[in-house]
């Protein structure tokens, strides 16, 4: 059914804010650049993509008479943090497996500082029961997120599952394919066309949704997703079945094709969560050209991507491209060692 039939709780501001970069198109010289800026798009914890995702599972769990949303992520993760604050926000429980996904010996900060300050703090804050796991990272489904639902009911609760990155949730792609018309809409006001648009994939969702959403509009456009699990072939491939999935569920009416799905290897470094040079690179010159701040995990991986690609002339002198600012910053407070 088409997406506007779907009970969505709104979280989320309104459209999130659209603008050129101008003095980073300029130090380019090629193609434009604008953001759209999902790391202002909620007053719920600093927003981010996950609020936007949740507006869509949020009416599932209420209508299944659940009392606790449990999830999993990373220590640092963003989407569990907004988790924390989306519960707070509907007057649920949060129960949240945060994983050591991430091996960071942050120069400055100890090793327990890393499971102290930046997302995992703002949990904390906002009444979520945080347990941590020593299990690695992985986007599939884990058993240690199966045990947390296990005790929520052993304690007579109704727990709802929202697995990482709310990504494998067959509801996961909608918020991400309602972004693609609100482009669609921002565009007609602006008076402006974003014929590529780069985007960062990790748990696949939101790139998904964007796959989904753009398939069902007139007018072709390049959706660059860019890989920063350093585990290129899964994230392809879930992403690949979300976008069919999403497809299908809004009814597109039709099959995607191949070319319409692409999860570009090459600047996630070699494991998730770990910066590398570009994207250190990327994240200072984002803030000191445009005084915007992107993260060490995601952004500033798609952010490295985006530079090459326009450097290159991949991404040509004449293309209008939509930057995805997906959020993430609270993250930053656990890297500051990466920053000297
Ligand atoms: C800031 C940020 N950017 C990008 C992503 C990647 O989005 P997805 O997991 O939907 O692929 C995430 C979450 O994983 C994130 O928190």
């Amino acid at each position: 059914m088409p997406l506007e039939d779907f009970p969505r709780y709104p979280l989320t501001f309104g459209p999130s804010p659209v603008h050129p970069l101008e003095r980073l198109s300029d130090h380019l010289d090629g193609a434009r650049v604008w953001a759209k800026r999902e790391d202002c798009n909620s007053g719920l914890a600093y927003g981010g993509n996950k609020v936007r995702k949740l507006e869509y599972l949020v009416p599932d769990a209420l209508a299944q008479g659940a009392d606790t949303l449990v999830s999993i992520g990373g220590v640092q993760s963003n989407h569990t943090r907004q988790v924390a604050a989306v519960a707070a926000r509907v007057g649920l429980k949060a129960v949240l497996v945060q994983e050591r996904w991430v091996d960071w010996p942050d120069s400055v900060n100890t090793d327990s500082m890393y499971e102290r300050v930046g997302n995992i703090l703002l949990s904390r804050i906002m009444g979520a029961e945080v347990r941590l796991d020593p299990s690695g990272f992985g986007i599939g489904i884990k058993d240690s997120w199966e045990s947390a639902l296990d005790d929520v009911r052993s304690r007579g609760g109704v727990p709802y599952g929202i697995p990482a990155g709310a990504s494998d949730h067959r509801l996961g792609g909608l918020g991400f394919a309602g972004w693609a018309d609100e482009v669609r809409a921002q565009e007609a006001e602006l008076g402006v066309f974003f014929d590529t648009v780069v985007v960062c994939a990790v748990t696949g969702s939101t790139l998904a949704g964007m796959i989904a959403g753009f398939a069902g509009q007139d007018r072709p456009r390049r959706v660059i997703g860019i890989d920063a699990s350093a585990k290129i072939d899964e994230t392809r491939a879930q992403v690949e079945r979300i976008a069919r999935r999403t497809a299908s569920l809004l009814e597109l009416g039709r099959e995607l094709r191949d070319d319409e799905i692409t999860v570009l290897p090459g600047w996630a470094g070699d494991a998730y969560g770990i910066p590398v040079r570009s994207t250190i690179d990327a994240i200072r010159l984002t803030g000191e050209l445009e005084g915007v701040i992107l993260d060490p995990v995601y952004e500033g991986k798609s952010m490295a991507a985006l530079l090459d690609l326009v450097r290159d002339g991949e991404i040509g002198s004449d293309s209008t491209v939509l930057y995805a600012h997906l959020g993430g910053q609270p993250a930053l407070n656990a890297y500051s060692g990466a920053f000297g």
